[in-house]
Parts: C-alpha cells; structure tokens; sequence
C-alpha cells in the first residue's frame, strides 16, 4: 500500500516538475490553494472536535438560553438642556452637544438616577421577597448588614476548604476629592474590603482584610497612595492565601504590585512588599491560576500601551524572569482572564481613567501568548450600552461551576464624583458560536468562539445551578 502511495506521488511530481526544472507558477499557485483548503479542513474539524462537548454545551444551552435572551434597553441621551454643571461645560466646552459619556460623568444629568439608581431600589438581600437571587447591575448591593458593598475592581475566589466564595475588592467608603487640579478623582487607601457567600448574592461582610496604613507615610498603604485591583489566589503547596494588587502613588508614577499573604480567606493579610515585575511600569493588573497550578500575573505597561504576562514563582510571591508582551500597541486595561476548553479568554477595557468605553475579548491557546484579539463581547441593551460596556469597566471573569462555558463578568461603573457610591455591573458571560471578526493569521477561518456578555436588567442564575451548588 505504501509503495502504491510512493509510486504515485512520483508518478504525480514527474507530471509537475521535471528532475532539474523549476516548479510552474500554477504549481506554486495550486499548491497555496491546497494549502488553504487544509487549513480550512483543519477548522472544521477543530470546530467538530469541539462537538464532542456539545452535549455539555446543549445541557447547558437549556440552562442558561434564558441568560443568553438579548435584552434592548430604551435609553437615550436627552435633547440638549438648558443648565449643565460646571464641570461638564469644563470638560466639553459650552457648546458642543454632550455625548452619552458627558450625560454619564454630569452628577446634575437628569439621566443620574438612570445610572445610578438610588437606594431605594437596593438590592436587600435581608429581604425576602419577588426580587430574591436577582442581579440587578449597577442597583445599590447591600451586604447582609444592609451597607452598600465596599468590593470595587475586585475578584472574587472561591475557597474548594470552606466552599464559599470570597469577594476580595477596594473599599472606597471615603470621599471623593482631587488631589490636585489635574489628577484623576480619589479616595483615601480604606483597604480591602472581604465578603463571604454560599450563593453570589448573599454577601456578609468578613471586614477591611488588609488596611491602610494611618501614620507611616513611607508606606505603601499610606492612605495617601493608590491601592487598586485586589486579586487573592489559594495556593495549593504552601496553603496560603495571596493577594496582588496595584499600588501606586498619588500621581500613578510608583506604578508597582504589591504582594500580600494570610492564612485563612478572611485574612488578616500581611503586607510584604513592592515592586515594578520585570522592571517594567504596572498599573492595572490581574491573577490568574491555570488547572495545573502555575498561576501568572498580567498588567498593563509601558504606559499602559501594552500588555505584559509572566508566571508567577512557585509559592505565589514573586514572578518569575520569564515575561512575554502582548496586545502591544493596543492600549488595554483593567484585564480579566479566563480559560474554556483548553483555550485562555480575557476581557479588557480601553484607558480612558474613570469613564467608561468599548470592552474587547482576546483568545489564546497558550496563555504565554500571542494573544489576538476578536470583538466586542457586549450583546444587548443599545449600542450606546455596548460602546460603553454597559457604563461599566471589566474587572473579573467568574466561572460557574457545573455550568462550562457559563461565568459572571463582573465590571465596575465607576462613579467619579462620588466614587464610594460606584456600582458592580455582574452579567452572564458565555463562550460559544464563532467569534464575528476573523483574526489575523488564520486566513479568514474562525478560529477561536465567540465570547459574549449578555445585558439584562434583572436576571438570576439558573435554578438548578441555584439548588445543585448553593
Ligand atoms: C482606570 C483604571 C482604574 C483607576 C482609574 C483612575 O483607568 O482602570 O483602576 O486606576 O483609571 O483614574
């Protein structure tokens, strides 16, 4: 048989090419287009490999259709008033007409119940009633102490010892102020706030697990300084809890990790140390631990015009010297990773500071890198809502276990002159279908599912996920 195979693939190249002459430009051109088709035969097959979980996924699909359902949002920027506030005229001059964003960051829009509703629709989960387990993004969260939640651009780790979930994020219960004329708006370092659940919507409040520092005012933590984008990961050897966060100083030029350990969840955390990973400027950043127990740090650098992303050591108190850049040139922040069926996900946002734009996703089938990216993930609302991810910023990708390809996005609406009072905008995320955009080195064949956050107003997770894993 092989020799058959042999003798007509002689026979087959004497036909194209004679010993010694040069291979005809329709050869080459054929063989480009054999080439391509077996790129395309190689997709294909990829994407029926993938059918081999379609019966998870259809599982699922029952599940969640109800979470996928696309939701329009009747919302719309308002005729041009007669009195705007000062710093709205400041930022976009007296004349021009206020674009959504402008309506968002006027505190005197009239759209500013619109965005941030106030408390008397809260989320009150010491309430029994109609509205039990819904998510209502951007409602006041109230904690099982009836306090608004104090969790901004966290992540939340869910503890396999205690089976809980952990809500690690900034407490910004303090008050708004600039601490010059151009510097971004800001609260005091309060800490880390924690919160426990058994269920993602009952939240009781463990306290502030790693606090600023009062007095001290060469330290990280001073009040003074910037402590941003708490992360926490388990580590399974060492049996600690470890927290990377973004600290920085007034005017984001320290631009450094901090690192800090506990015993148990609800810490208390030990504040270790400083430092710019890979010598490189750091702003905003995130953990991610794989399956296999390597864990790496991503943050935004040089300027926030690139990414960087490196292992970390093995205990989860260092990186590594290994560091790959990605997404360079493309500007991306506030990163939140995520891994589906072998392939790594992350949602970023543009940097434009406190207001809010366009989210992107990227896919990667090593997480070390390249990185591509594909399309807006935001479905639903208007498109206003989808160029602004909803109002919000990304912070955190949350699986759900039991449901494969379901997660939480969790997002912040910043809320820059009351930024105590920002809101979580938590949305179902799920992977499926082919991504809209083609990439770059995959001659126009869909390589990578699309990743898709589905707006909705008032949703709640599945109630067999609800009864099986609450
Ligand atoms: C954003 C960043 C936030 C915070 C803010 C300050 O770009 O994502 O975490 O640093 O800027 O203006």
């Amino acid at each position: 048989m092989r020799m058959k195979m042999r003798n007509r693939q002689q026979k087959s190249s004497a036909l194209c090419c004679n010993a010694g002459s040069r291979c005809s430009l329709p050869l080459v051109i054929w063989s480009l287009v054999g080439c391509v088709l077996v790129i395309h035969l190689y997709s294909v097959v990829r994407y029926k490999d993938r059918g081999a979980t379609t019966q998870v996924r259809l599982t699922r699909r029952t599940v969640t259709r109800e979470l996928e359902e696309v939701e329009e949002e009747n919302f719309q920027i308002p005729p041009p008033r007669g009195k705007r506030s000062p710093r709205a005229v400041k930022r976009r001059g007296p004349r021009k007409q206020p674009t959504a964003i402008d309506e968002f960051l006027d505190e005197g829009s009239d759209l500013r119940p619109f965005f941030f509703p106030d408390r008397r629709s809260a989320i009150d989960p010491t309430k029994e009633g109609n509205d039990s387990m819904f998510f209502y993004p951007a409602r006041m969260w109230l904690d099982m102490d009836g306090n608004p939640i104090q969790a901004h651009g966290g992540g939340v780790l869910f503890d396999e010892k205690s089976q809980t979930y952990y809500w690690y994020g900034e407490n910004k219960d303090g008050e708004t102020y600039h601490a010059h004329k151009k510097g971004a708006a800001r609260v005091d370092i309060i800490g880390v706030s924690c919160y426990s659940s058994k269920d993602l919507w009952t939240w009781k409040n463990e306290g502030v697990v790693l606090p600023g520092e009062e007095t001290n005012i060469t330290h990280d933590l001073h009040r003074s300084n910037v402590l941003e984008r708490p992360k926490v990961l388990y580590n399974d050897r060492t049996g600690q809890y470890i927290m990377w966060m973004h600290v920085d100083d007034v005017n984001y030029t320290k631009a450094s990790v901090g690192v800090a350990i506990a015993d148990s969840p609800t810490g208390p955390f030990e504040y270790l140390y400083s430092k710019q990973p890979h010598g490189f400027d750091s702003r905003d950043m995130t953990v991610f631990k794989d399956d296999d127990g390597k864990a790496y740090l991503v943050y935004s650098s040089e300027d926030n015009s690139e990414l960087h992303i490196g292992p970390l050591t093995d205990d989860y108190l260092d990186v590594t010297r290994v560091m790959r850049r990605i997404l360079v040139g493309q500007h991306r922040e506030a990163p939140a990773l995520f891994k589906y069926e072998g392939t790594y996900y992350m949602i970023t946002s543009g940097c434009s500071g406190w207001a809010p734009n366009r989210a992107l996703a990227h896919a990667a089938e090593s997480i070390m890198g390249p990185w591509e990216t594909m399309e807006n993930p935001c479905i639903g609302g208007n498109k206003i809502f989808r160029m602004t991810t909803f109002f919000s910023q990304s912070t955190f990708v949350l699986p759900l276990p039991g449901l494969p390809g379901s997660y939480i996005f969790m997002a912040d609406r910043w809320n820059p002159p009351e930024l105590k009072d920002s809101r979580y905008v938590w949305l179902p995320l799920t992977v499926g279908g082919v991504a809209d955009e083609p990439l770059e080195y995959n001659f126009g064949f869909p390589l990578w599912s699309r990743v898709s956050i589905y707006w909705h107003k008032r949703w709640r997770l599945p109630e067999g996920w609800r009864t099986a894993y609450t």
